[in-house]
């Protein structure tokens, strides 16, 4: 990010330079001595038109071919990353661990560790940004996003909301603790916790009766959620969609909006009912529920046309 933001600097600057040196050249040699002088009658120079062209085409390339591997590599986190849970609010960052940890205003993360955080926001847009880590996400209600980085030197750093958000915008900062491997264990160790997300999950799933429609058999009034996540779900409208976390996020806040074909659309809108953090929670434990063994596997949806 460094290397292209100062090769793209270079470029400005060189060619403000040049132009500007120009300006000033031809101001000085061309200047117009009396009264009778008048320009030559120049019409294009094909060479001219070429360099011009070709030279700011090949740089404007440069930055695009490696902007864009960039910004590929910083949008697909990679598979190995562990997972944090930011949701921003008016007007703080609450940070969840997977071990059930949770913190304000504070991200401890271990050194030299993928992490991959998943965005929600409670109310409006924020922006979760951690500048020395060069990594900066907007938190959209009623979605999510994802961001990761990895750092690499013990410290501390600055978390800011990059997005104008209301009257305390400015006050919503915090840091990032990033910490040697041994030291954020023993950090989380000591941390309170209240069971881990998948467990907090559970429960919830549990608490919300998710498990009375959602149950196996052919009888079930919601589709099996065994395996479902990350699979390919047939929608009552033809489509089908890919379950991915946004996926069920919506399918549990505005169940309506996308149906699994062949059911009806009866399930009530938890909208309103669970928080991002709930949801989350929820999302994490549907995503531990694989199938037994793969030979029993029934792809949700499969064997209840009606
Ligand atoms: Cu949140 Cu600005």
């Amino acid at each position: 990010m460094d290397l292209l933001y100062l090769f793209i600097v270079l470029v400005c600057a060189f060619f403000t330079v040049v132009v500007t040196a120009a300006v000033v050249f031809f101001t000085i040699k061309y200047k117009r001595r009396h009264e009778q002088e008048v320009g030559a009658d120049i019409h294009g120079s094909l060479i001219l038109e070429l360099t011009w062209t070709f030279i700011p085409f090949v740089l404007a390339m440069m930055m695009f071919v490696w902007g864009a591997d960039l910004f590929f590599r910083l949008s697909r986190p990679p598979a190995d990353a562990m997972e944090l849970f930011v949701v921003g609010k008016q007007w703080m960052w609450k940070v969840q661990h997977p071990e059930g940890v949770r913190e304000i205003n504070e991200m401890h993360v271990p050194i030299n560790r993928n992490v991959r955080i998943t965005l929600g926001s409670e109310d409006v847009l924020h922006d979760y940004s951690i500048p020395a880590f060069r990594v900066k996400m907007d938190a959209v209600p009623g979605k999510w996003t994802t961001m990761w980085f990895k750092a690499t030197k013990p410290g501390t750093y600055h978390i800011f909301c990059a997005e104008y958000c209301g009257t305390k915008h400015s006050g919503m900062i915090g840091q990032v603790i990033a910490m040697e491997e041994q030291d954020y264990e023993a950090w989380l160790a000591g941390g309170r916790s209240t069971g881990s997300t998948v467990d907090q999950g559970s429960r919830l799933f549990a608490e919300l009766s998710c498990n009375t429609c959602h149950e196996e058999g052919s009888t079930a009034r919601g589709p099996s959620l065994i395996g479902v996540f990350g699979s390919m779900v047939p929608l009552s409208n033809g489509a089908n969609a890919v379950a991915d976390d946004n996926y069920l996020r919506e399918s549990i806040m505005n169940p309506q909006a996308r149906v699994v074909r062949g059911y009806q659309p009866i399930m009530p809108a938890f909208q309103g009912m669970v928080s991002e953090e709930n949801l989350m929670q929820l999302i994490a434990y549907i995503k531990t529920l694989a199938p037994a063994s793969s030979s029993t596997t029934t792809p949700a949806g499969d064997g209840h046309q009606q």
